[in-house]
């Protein structure tokens, strides 16, 4: 098994990830970039020394997870699948390819079986992930017409450079020292913008149209309309999202309480008369998908509100893709 881009904020937790749930690795080869040389990831008690990824790093491999960049993925997904791997890559690079299945395993888990179209399957977009894993089962149970959804998203979904960002900047501040801005065009400590990756000629950001054409492909149905505003805050871990959806059937507040405290992956965390919502210094460092502040949206016939709150680096990304990789291994790769 290998992992592009071992050394990076996702890539650390996809290893950590695999010890974790004893995923039967016989061999891991961690890769990452020539600045990695002479580093190790440790895995199982084993220290590993970081290989440089080039196109000859697949050979044998038969899994491979990927977590090193768009354009990592794009180059080297296919020459892993040519080597005989299977890729299951969390870059935003393959996702809406109709070719690649997209998968969120409490969701889709049957559309893994598309992998060997191109020998590759997506991982979603981390706010993509955590809003489907709540919205599925409510469209099962009141078929869902539009989502109206604002993210509220930590900085380590940029990666490990944006983490020590926000922690130097924050110590900067203290200590009334410069302040270094390198990653963002803004200075993220103790700040917010409604900025997360590039502006599209239609005015959204690419991260709220992911979110908006990856819900569409993950639920397998192009008629639900969504419409997204993504926003980072200074958070280290945990994305959060103000959920509101209009279905076609009426779901009362505990219908859809019911209905979630039944679905694989969430847990319903709703009781404000004791201060009790989803927040992400809990979501953070588990994989379930928080859900709460659920509520009639009486403005409109079948609303309603819902507050949803995971750790973006594991159920976001490195738990999904494991999930992922172990179906593969259960039903595909026997
Ligand atoms: P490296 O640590 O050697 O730079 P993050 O998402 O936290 O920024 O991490 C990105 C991951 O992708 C790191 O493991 C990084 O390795 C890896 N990476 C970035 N560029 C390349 C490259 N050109 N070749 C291989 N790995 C890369």
């Amino acid at each position: 098994m290998a992992v592009a881009g071992a050394t990076g904020a996702v890539g650390q937790r996809m290893v950590a990830c695999l010890q974790e749930r004893r995923f039967p690795v016989a061999e891991l080869v961690p890769l990452a970039s020539e600045r990695s040389l002479g580093k190790t990831v440790t895995f199982n008690g084993q220290e590993i020394p970081v290989q440089v990824l080039t196109k000859d790093s697949f050979a044998g491999i038969e899994i491979a997870l990927f977590s090193a960049g768009g354009s990592i993925s794009k180059e080297y997904a296919p020459i892993a699948a040519q080597a005989g791997a299977v890729v299951v890559d969390n870059s935003s690079a393959w996702r809406m390819d109709p070719d690649v299945p997209l998968v969120v395993p409490e969701v889709n888990p049957q559309d893994i079986a598309q992998y060997t179209k191109k020998g590759i399957i997506a991982n979603p977009n981390c706010s993509t992930i955590q809003m489907v894993v709540v919205l599925k089962p409510l469209h099962d149970a009141a078929r869902l017409k539009r989502v109206v959804v604002s993210t509220y998203q930590a900085v380590s979904g940029t990666g490990q450079k944006a983490v020590e960002e926000l922690a130097a900047q924050v110590r900067a501040l203290f200590c009334h020292q410069e302040l270094v801005k390198k990653v963002y065009p803004h200075r993220i400590a103790f700040n917010v913008f409604p900025h997360i990756d590039v502006f599209l000629e239609n005015g959204y950001t690419k991260e709220e149209m992911k979110m908006v054409n990856e819900t569409q492909k993950i639920m397998g149905d192009p008629h639900i309309r969504v419409t997204a505003t993504t926003v980072r805050v200074p958070v280290f871990y945990g994305h959060s999202e103000a959920v509101n959806v209009e279905t076609e059937r009426k779901l009362t507040p505990e219908e859809a309480r019911r209905v979630l405290e039944q679905a694989p992956g969430v847990k319903v965390v709703d009781n404000p008369a004791k201060n009790e919502y989803p927040m992400p210094l809990d979501a953070a460092g588990q994989d379930l998908t928080l859900v709460g502040r659920i509520r009639e949206d009486f403005s409109i016939e079948n609303g309603l509100n819902l507050w949803v709150v995971a750790d973006n680096v594991r159920k976001g990304a490195a738990t999904n893709t494991v999930q992922i990789a172990e179906i593969l291994i259960r039903d595909y790769l026997k």
